[in-house]
């Protein structure tokens, strides 16, 4: 197995990636991105020589798919179950701007190879094959890679329709389907997005979709831009890379960070700390207000543009999990760090969550009481009848309405203007 993989940023070389005898992951930037680049993340400083150990190995493992999706590409692709094995079939286009290419290959070309716009038929079948046949069709060149337990692909989607990339060319749109378990996760994502956007979070635009009898959330790439035909790429890292932990430590619970290391290590970075602080709060308040249970540090991440440098990225993947009763009701991140159950934070608990990253308890108390009305009144205006008509998606939704509804009522841990 060829255990080097040149890494580049559009046509630069970033640097190298190799694992040596012992399986011990090592890193280093060329001379020149040493002189003009950026640290492509939080735990791979820029200027400091050969970096290597866990922590570099985490950085780059995270980028890969978790759970049930890893398990069906691993099959497809027949790999010795390593991660490296895994970047080196798929880590051409991933989350964030950077490619990782074997030895002797080139980078993707920035004019990318796609496939045609695919037919109706065409993509509902592979949607449809998702969660046994994670699309990888060899001899399409594919290679590609997310992170994340849930069934996607990622598509170049244009006026013209959906395309497929080749050999590492840029998409610019997720498509999420449901899952078995989850039938109705892609409504209850689209909605939650919405209602984020219509209370002002920053969020990834999200679109759902008919194609033939499949139901699917596209999910606009806040890492990517189109225009003029070409796809830029923008570098992100989530809060796992961020921190050099593996994705199994995502959730607090299992021994992951909470909300104050996130924002500890958000501040060391970040070009505007005070403002990403305040939204981390609201990101933070908002899924406890939609009884979000699983906002993890693989649900929140950095974006790098040149123009401004390192701030918080657009929320996405907001889910009211608390409607799929076999979801534990405690968040993925504790309130001080305390395990207790979303019923039973109190506002107390809520503030001194809030004050131990920094925030001052008016401003932010301000706004989860502005954005607990908006939710309300969003949700009361909520309507797909355009979309959905009378079909028993309708039904659905309704239900899911009117669960959210109830959780964001009756959310006992905001403080009211008196007592505050
Ligand atoms: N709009 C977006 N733009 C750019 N990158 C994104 C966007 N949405 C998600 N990502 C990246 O893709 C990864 C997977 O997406 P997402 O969290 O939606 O998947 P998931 O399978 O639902 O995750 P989970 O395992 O938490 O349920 C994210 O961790 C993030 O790195
Ligand atoms: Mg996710």
């Amino acid at each position: 197995m060829n255990k080097r993989l040149n890494v580049y940023y559009g046509k630069r070389e970033v640097g190298e990636l190799w694992v040596d005898q012992a399986e011990i992951y090592h890193f280093r930037y060329t001379r020149e991105w040493e002189r003009k680049g950026f640290s492509i993340g939080r735990v791979l400083p820029c200027g400091c020589g050969e970096l290597h150990g866990r922590e570099v190995e985490y950085f780059w493992s995270n980028i890969l798919p978790e759970g049930i999706c890893r398990e069906s590409i691993e099959r497809e692709l027949r790999t010795d179950g390593s991660d490296f094995a895994l970047l080196c079939e798929l880590g051409k286009e991933v989350a964030g701007a950077l490619s990782l290419v074997k030895p002797g290959d080139e980078p993707p070309a920035s004019r990318g190879s796609y496939s045609a716009v695919l037919k109706e038929e065409e993509l509902s079948a592979r949607l449809r094959n998702l969660p046994h046949r994670p699309i990888l069709h060899r001899n399409e060149r594919w290679s590609l890679s997310l992170a994340g337990a849930q069934n996607k692909m990622a598509v170049l989607r244009t006026k013209e329709g959906i395309r497929m990339p080749r050999d590492g060319a840029a998409s610019n749109c997720i498509l999420k389907i449901a899952s078995a378990d989850f039938p109705d996760l892609v409504f209850n994502e689209f909605i939650c997005m919405r209602l984020a956007r219509e209370v002002g979070l920053p969020c990834a635009r999200v679109d759902l979709l008919r194609i033939g009898d499949v139901w699917a959330l596209a999910v606009e790439r806040y890492d990517r831009h189109l225009h003029a035909g070409l796809v830029q790429r923008f570098h992100q890292q989530d809060f796992c890379q961020m921190l050099g932990i593996p994705h199994s430590l995502k959730y607090e619970f299992h021994g992951g960070p909470g909300l104050q290391e996130c924002t500890q290590a958000m501040r060391e970075i970040s070009a505007l700390p005070v403002e990403d602080a305040f939204l981390l709060g609201q990101w933070y308040t908002f899924n406890l207000l939609i009884g979000n249970m699983d906002g993890h540090a693989k649900n929140i991440s950095m974006l790098y543009k040149p123009q401004s440098g390192w701030r918080l990225s657009p929320f996405y993947d907001l889910v009211h999990t608390v409607v799929y009763e076999d979801i534990r009701g405690v968040t993925a991140m504790l309130p001080c760090g305390r395990e207790v159950n979303l019923r039973r934070i109190t506002p107390s608990l809520w503030q001194s969550t809030m004050q131990s990253i920094g925030l001052p308890l008016r401003p932010i108390c301000s706004s989860a009481r502005e954005m607990k009305n908006t939710l309300l009144s969003s949700i009361s205006d909520f309507s797909l009848t355009e979309r959905l008509g009378r079909s028993p998606q309708s039904d659905v939704v309704r239900r899911l309405l009117r669960s959210l509804e109830n959780c964001v009522r009756s959310a006992g841990f905001l403080p009211t203007a008196e007592s505050e």
